[in-house]
Order: structure tokens, then sequence, then C-alpha cells
């Protein structure tokens, strides 16, 4: 006799044949490690081809297709065309490694699926909170201090001033939200600042009118009367300063505001102090740490792990001081999630549940890649790393300087180099367009990838190394291409201007 269940049909998503999925799985380890021990025998970065581009607009698959087949079909259509931040002569805007251990830790977390939220007794929850401990000390920050992993950077600068209104709001902001009476409150940051800081203002309703930003000094440093004044000034105009925000490695220079000042003058003003460190926070672990004193006196720190801790996007880290106004501004106990009455079950326990510091709920265990990582390397050889990665900077700085044909355009501080090719017969119109045309043939070269920014309004190639796999030549390299670039393309300028 068989029972109902066991006639009835039952699909699952599961292999049918496990033992040829495994091959497969092999396969593509193999495939991916010597991709990774090959990766500077290719470019830098390779266009996507018109054809690439058009296989992606394909009807909805409707039947199924074999996992070895859509291998094939990411070997040919996906792997080829990555942005290139592996690469050892990728040094655009600021992108990180990744390491080996640390994608085979992604494809492990996937195995385990594991939702890193909520829930009590499960590992997730307890590698998370031993990285965060690693962090804190790594940085020097108090250990009572609470912290969430989150996606990124942006992440972390929008979580950490949520927590910094609510504190400082002076009335309840969650429930009653912004009262359209009360003070409009304002807070501080210098030019330099990154993006996510504004898009975070736009987002919490403060309006990014609310961001005032300071000027910088020559070294891209917040100017601190300026900043004083600007404080006092909303004050007596009947505005609610509340923050302070400081740079601890701008985008642009890696340029460090003075944060042992800012500390002193927010605890003065009482004023919430945040530091955005995405990846300037790492100096602490190297001979450059005076950099970042004044940053373990912040209310809350932004952190980034997937730059120049050399993880796998994505991954950053947002630190608050005070526990609970962290867990304030976000925890919520739906009837569903409520804790176990007993000692028994997986919601028993009595440790807030990460879910309880940020605005997901469900979240992956991106903590693993970091727990693997910083265990695999110890804190030293990533302190040495990072410290390497500055020593290139100021390597190619010095290469700069000896040439008569580049300028740096910005003090080095750290391990962002900003210069260009400079010929005195341009206009700084022309100087502008030579520079763009070199990052950009570059790029298209697949040698190198810098990006460009722009340095009191003149474009600059930018050059950031946060890349683990960069050696001392890969800068002799980018010097020689630049200056090569440089002569081909002003002459080409310079036919141009003869003809027009
Ligand atoms: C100084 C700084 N802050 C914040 C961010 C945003 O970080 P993410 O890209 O991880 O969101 C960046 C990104 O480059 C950055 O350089």
């Amino acid at each position: 006799m068989y029972k109902v269940s066991q006639i009835l049909p039952h699909e699952t998503l599961d292999p049918d044949d496990w033992d040829s999925f495994r091959k497969l799985g092999h396969r593509m380890v193999d495939d991916m490690l010597d991709y990774l021990e090959s990766i500077r025998e290719r470019p830098a970065w390779q266009r996507a081809p018109e054809e690439i581009k058009r296989f992606f607009i394909a009807d909805l698959p409707r039947e199924s297709q074999t996992a070895e087949d859509i291998y094939e079909e990411f070997l040919e259509y996906v792997l080829p065309y990555p942005i290139g931040n592996i690469h050892p002569r990728f040094w655009g805007w600021v992108f990180g490694t990744g390491t080996v251990l640390g994608a085979m830790a992604e494809f492990l977390a996937a195995v385990m699926n594991t939702n890193a939220g909520d829930m009590d007794h499960h590992s997730a929850n307890h590698v998370e909170k031993q990285v965060l401990t690693w962090i804190k000390e790594m940085l020097g920050y108090p250990v009572s201090a609470s912290g969430l992993l989150t996606s990124g950077c942006s992440a972390a600068n929008l979580i950490a001033l949520i927590v910094a209104r609510n504190a400082k709001a002076g009335y309840d902001l969650r429930s009653e939200g912004i009262k359209s009476g009360a003070k409009q409150m304002v807070l501080y940051a210098s030019e330099e600042i990154h993006s996510s800081i504004q898009k975070a203002i736009e987002i919490i309703g403060l309006g990014n009118q609310a961001l005032r930003r300071i000027p910088v000094d020559h070294d891209f440093q917040m100017n601190i009367p300026d900043l004083v004044a600007a404080v006092h000034k909303d004050r007596e105009s009947g505005k609610e300063p509340f923050c302070v925000i400081g740079a601890a490695g701008t985008t642009n220079t890696a340029a460090f505001d003075d944060l042992g000042r800012l500390a002193d003058f927010c605890s003065e003003e009482d004023l919430w102090f945040h530091v955005d460190g995405a990846f300037g926070a790492w100096a602490a672990l190297t001979s450059s740490k005076n950099a970042v004193v004044g940053m373990e006196r912040a209310d809350s720190l932004a952190i980034d792990l997937h730059k120049w801790m050399y993880l796998q996007y994505d991954i950053g880290c947002v630190l608050v001081r005070n526990a609970a106004l962290h867990k304030d501004a976000f925890f919520l106990r739906p009837a569903y999630l409520e804790r176990a009455a007993s000692e028994k079950g997986m919601t028993s326990g009595d440790l807030p549940w990460l879910t309880d510091y940020g605005f997901q709920l469900s979240r992956n265990f991106q903590a693993l890649k970091a727990w693997m990582s910083i265990k695999e390397h110890g804190s030293r050889k990533i302190g040495r790393l990072i410290e390497q990665n500055i020593n290139q900077a100021k390597f190619l700085a010095d290469q700069i300087r000896d040439s008569k044909q580049l300028e740096l355009m910005a003090p080095v501080s750290l391990n962002v180099v900003c210069f260009r090719y400079f010929s005195p017969e341009f206009s700084e119109g022309r100087m502008d367009k030579l520079n763009q045309e070199i990052m950009a043939e570059l790029q298209e070269s697949g040698i190198a990838v810098v990006s460009g920014t722009r340095i009191k309004g003149r474009f600059a190639l930018h050059v950031a190394i946060t890349n683990h796999r960069s050696a001392f030549s890969d800068f002799e390299i980018l010097v020689g291409e630049v200056v090569k670039l440089g002569e081909q393309i002003s002459k080409d300028l310079m036919k141009d201007r003869h003809n027009e």
C-alpha cells in the first residue's frame, strides 16, 4: 500500500543528476582558480561588444536549460567583460580587489543561504558579531559600540545619519516624523565629502540644503574656522545644527580632516560627530595611523571592507558608539518576530538581533568572507598590504615629480594620486581634453584603468590604490603609457588646432 503523498508528483530545483552537477561544479572551481591565477595576462578592461550586449535582450526562458549550457554562456558572454577591478593595474575610482578565499567564502555562504538578520542559536550572527569586534579592535573604536555589516559605505553613512538625526531631534522623530514647525536641522561636512552623504541626507528627509559644505584648505582638509563660523551663524538664524561629518580619506585626494579637532568641537557644541572612513579608516593599521587620530571619538563611523580590506563586493560596516541610540532608531518587533516564551527554540535567546540595528530584515551572510579572510591573513599582513599601497602611491608620486611631462595635481596624503600630462602650449581647456583622451585610451587599450576627477576645476587622472595585486613595476608601466599617449594625443590635438 502506497500513501497518497508517495504517488503525488513532486518537483524540486535540485539537480536531477548530482554526479554530473558535481563534475560541473569542480570544473567551475578549476576554471575560476585558473582565471584568477592568470589575471595579469588579460586586459585590465575590455569593452563588451555589441553582440554581447544584444545577447542579453532575450526572451524569457520558459523551459529548462542545462546547467552545463548556461555555464558555457557565462564563459562566453559574462566572464570576459568585467569592470576589471581584480586586475593588478586597476586603480579607477576607489575599487577593491577581492581575495581568493573571499570568493570561496561567498560560495560557502551561498550554500548555507543563511538569513543573517535574526533568530538565535545559529552561527551567522555569532560570526558577524565576531567580525564586528575585530573591526572595532583594528580601528581602535570602543568595543562597547554597536555595529552592523552593510552593503557598503553608502548604506553605513545612511544608517549612521538616521541614528544621528533621531538622537538629536529632541522629540520622538520616529513616531512624529519631521515636524513642519520645528527648527531646520542642519549638518556640516567639507566640500570634498562623498556624494553618498548628500544622498543619505536627501533620503532621511532633511533636504540637501541642510548640508553645509565647508570650504577646504590647500590640503583639501575642512577649514575649521569656517566650520565654527557656519555653526554659530546657523544657530543665530534659528537653525538646529546637529552633526558634523569628518572625512577619513576623501574620494578625490584621500584627504583627512583634522578628526581630533572636529571631535573637540563637537563635544563642546553638543553635536553628533560622524566619520566617513570608507577606505581611509584602515590607515589605522599602518604607520600613517596619525591621520585617523580622533576617529575613535566619533559617535558613528562608516567604513567599507570591499575597498581596503580587499574583500569581495559587497560589504561595509557602520559602528555607533552609543548602542542604545542605534537600537532606538531601528528596533521593531512585530508579532511574527516575537521572542519565545521558553528557553527552547530558535527565538529563545536574549541577544539583540542584527536586524535591530538597520533597515534590512533579511540579510545575507557577508560576514563569512570577512571572518575567513581576516583569519587567513591576519590583521598584521592586511596592514602591510595597505602600507604597500601607500608606498606605491609615494613611488608613483616620485615618478611624476621626476617627469617633465607630468604634473601632480594634489598633495599625496595616502593612497590617491591625482596627476595630468602637462603641455605648456595648451590652454587649461585643451589640457582637460588631452587628459580625458589619455584616460579613455588607457582604458580602451586594457593596459590600466585609471579614472578622472576635477581638482579645483581642472581635469586630473585619478589613481586610487586599494589593490593587493599591484606591483611597483605596474606604476612604471602606467607612467610610461601616460607619457606615450600624452605625446601622441598632443600631436593630434596640435594638428587639429592648426586645421581649425
Ligand atoms: C569616501 C567615500 N565614502 C563613501 C563611499 C561610498 O561607498 P560605497 O561605494 O561602498 O557605497 C565611497 C565610495 O567610493 C567613498 O570613497
